[in-house]
C-alpha cells in the first residue's frame, strides 16, 4: 500500500478515536483529557492527512521509498505512544516520573518525522528541479 493512503487511514482512525473521546469528555462533562483530544487530533489526524497530501502532491514515491517508510513509522510510532501515555497521563493512571521518558522519546519521534518530512520535500523539489534543467 502506497505510503499517503497509508497517512490517509491512520490519520482517519485518529480522527475516530479523538472524536469518541471529545463525546466522552462532553457527555461525562469531565474535560480532565483535553490535551489528549487535542494531541490524539492534531498529531494523529490532521498531521497525518497533511503528511498525505504531502505524499500526493509533491513527493514522488519511487525516489524516495525507504526514507518516506521509515518517516511513515516516526510519526505513526510517535503518535500512537503520545497518545497513549498522554491518555494514561491525564487519567492518573499511571505516575507522570514513569510516563515522561516515554514522552519524551514520543515527541523526538514526532519531530524527528517532521523534520524528515522537509527533507524528502527538500531533496524531490531539487531533483525535480535538475530534471527540468
Ligand atoms: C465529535 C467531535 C468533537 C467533540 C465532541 C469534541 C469535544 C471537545 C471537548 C469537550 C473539549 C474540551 C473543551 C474544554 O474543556 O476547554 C475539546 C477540546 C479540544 N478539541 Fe475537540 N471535540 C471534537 C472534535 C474535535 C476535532 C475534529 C478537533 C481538531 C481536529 C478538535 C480539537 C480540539 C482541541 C485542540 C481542543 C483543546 C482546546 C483547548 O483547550 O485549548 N476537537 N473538544
Ligand atoms: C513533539 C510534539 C509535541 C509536543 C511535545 C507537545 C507538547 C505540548 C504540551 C506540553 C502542551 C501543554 C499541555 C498542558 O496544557 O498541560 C501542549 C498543548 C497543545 N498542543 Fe502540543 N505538542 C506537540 C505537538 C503538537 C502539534 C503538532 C500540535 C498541532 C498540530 C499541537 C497542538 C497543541 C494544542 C492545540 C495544545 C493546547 C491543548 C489544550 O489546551 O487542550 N501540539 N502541547
Amino acid at each position: 500500500m502506497k505510503v499517503d493512503r497509508q497517512y490517509l487511514l491512520w490519520g482517519l482512525v485518529y480522527a475516530i478515536a479523538g472524536m469518541a473521546l471529545g463525546i466522552y469528555m462532553a457527555s461525562s462533562a469531565n474535560h480532565i483529557q483535553h490535551v489528549t483530544h487535542a494531541h490524539i487530533l492534531l498529531v494523529g489526524f490532521v498531521l497525518s492527512l497533511i503528511y498525505a497530501v504531502i505524499h500526493r502532491l509533491w513527493l514522488q514515491e519511487h525516489s524516495t521509498a525507504v526514507l518516506a517508510k521509515v518517516q511513515f513509522f516516526l510519526h505513526q510510532g510517535g503518535a500512537l505512544l503520545m497518545s497513549v501515555c498522554l491518555f494514561l497521563l491525564y487519567g492518573a493512571l499511571v505516575p507522570q516520573a514513569q510516563l515522561d521518558p516515554f514522552l519524551g522519546i514520543a515527541s523526538v519521534a514526532v519531530i524527528t518525522g517532521a523534520i524528515l518530512m522537509f527533507w524528502l520535500v527538500l531533496r524531490t523539489s531539487q531533483a525535480d528541479m535538475r530534471e527540468a534543467a
